[in-house]
């Protein structure tokens, strides 16, 4: 059933015609990275769908043949950063344009132990923030070229922890190699990394036409947490996803608030914000009914000279020169 108190596009935004403008979503073969692909196909754009597994990405988009727009589909892993590269440079080669960029792909991963990409990296922030920096910073002079263009990355409730818990990001150790490691911790933590990112880029791409924003896009019932983990874990998240079923959203209702960054009128007044579906996950009352944009309740989410040595450490980490 519907939630009442969802945020939904306008109805000037859901009719633009998209048609002759490309756009990159990552992770576009499920959940809220599907259903912001295929709103923007219904709209006449071209989606390249970003995404590791091609042929399941292949067989979901089958979906969208009958939409005016069409799609793409090609192979990204970002969990390994030379995937990233490669798959930069395929798209330069075939694409002389790109007007949004959605940074969608994430996990959590469900071990006690932190699993490593093929570059050392943890793999929860290497896949929802460090692929998608280097991802972002390879296709910044094309998205400068289309402008004015625009970078949505996903974030989550949970980077704002609770009042006694703010999730910050550990600039000395970003990839758990010297202390403690827990799932939500890691989560939450990359999460506030994507918030701080889309900060950076909002102040350093001022007046070029290309803004940034980071999204909060509900409590999806997505294929979130399906994936890994053991059965147990695997169990318990499919009970409380049953049980607080009238808590959660569709797809559809979870990519609203990505698309009203990609496309509404609105949004390029709020470059570098956060924007925020409504969500019972807030521990802080006032954030509960979202907001677009909404201020992160997570001091350390805010701070911008944070932010700027985030993106330096991220720039040695993934090996760009600065
Ligand atoms: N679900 C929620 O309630 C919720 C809440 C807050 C934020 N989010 C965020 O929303 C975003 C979308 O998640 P979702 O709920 O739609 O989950 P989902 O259905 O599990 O979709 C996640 C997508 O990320 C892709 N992905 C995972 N690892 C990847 C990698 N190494 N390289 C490329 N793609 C990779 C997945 O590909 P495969 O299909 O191949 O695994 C899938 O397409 C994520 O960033 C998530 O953190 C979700």
């Amino acid at each position: 059933m519907p939630r009442k108190d969802v945020i939904w596009l306008d109805k000037k935004t859901k009719l633009k015609d998209l048609s002759g403008k490309t756009y990159i979503v990552t992770g576009a073969n499920s959940g809220v990275g599907l259903e912001t692909a295929r709103q923007i196909v219904k709209q006449g754009g071209h989606v390249v769908m970003a995404c590791r597994r091609v042929d399941a990405s292949e067989e979901v988009a089958q979906s969208f043949r009958d939409l005016k727009g069409s799609y793409d589909v090609m192979k990204l892993d970002l969990a390994d950063l030379q995937s990233v590269r490669d798959f930069v440079a395929e798209f330069l080669k075939k694409y002389d344009r790109l007007d949004g960029l959605v940074c969608n792909a994430g996990l959590m991963t469900m071990g006690k132990e932190p699993q490593r990409t093929k570059d050392g990296l943890e793999l929860t922030i290497a896949v929802s923030y460090f692929g998608h920096f280097l991802l972002t910073e390879l296709l910044i002079d094309i998205l400068k070229k289309s402008a004015p263009s625009r970078m949505v990355i996903l974030s989550s409730v949970i980077h704002a922890g609770t009042p006694k818990n703010r999730y910050k990001v550990h600039l000395e150790d970003l990839n758990y190699n010297n202390r403690k490691f827990s799932n939500m911790g890691a989560y939450g933590e990359a999460k506030v990394a994507t918030v701080l990112y889309a900060m950076e880029l909002g102040r350093r791409l001022e007046g070029t036409r290309v803004t940034a924003y980071s999204v909060h896009p509900g409590w999806a019932r997505s294929n979130f947490g399906k994936g890994g983990g053991t059965f147990a874990m695997r169990f318990l998240l499919k009970s409380v996803n049953f049980i607080m079923a009238s808590a959660t959203n569709s797809n559809e209702e979870s990519a609203q608030t990505s698309l009203h960054c990609l496309l509404s009128d609105d949004a390029p007044n709020h470059s570098g914000a956060y924007f925020s579906q409504q969500s019972v996950l807030y521990r802080d009352k006032e954030c509960k009914k979202g907001g677009w944009p909404l201020e992160s309740p997570n001091p350390n989410a805010k701070d911008m000279e944070t932010a700027k040595k985030l993106v330096e450490v991220s720039y040695k980490i993934v090996g760009l020169k600065n």
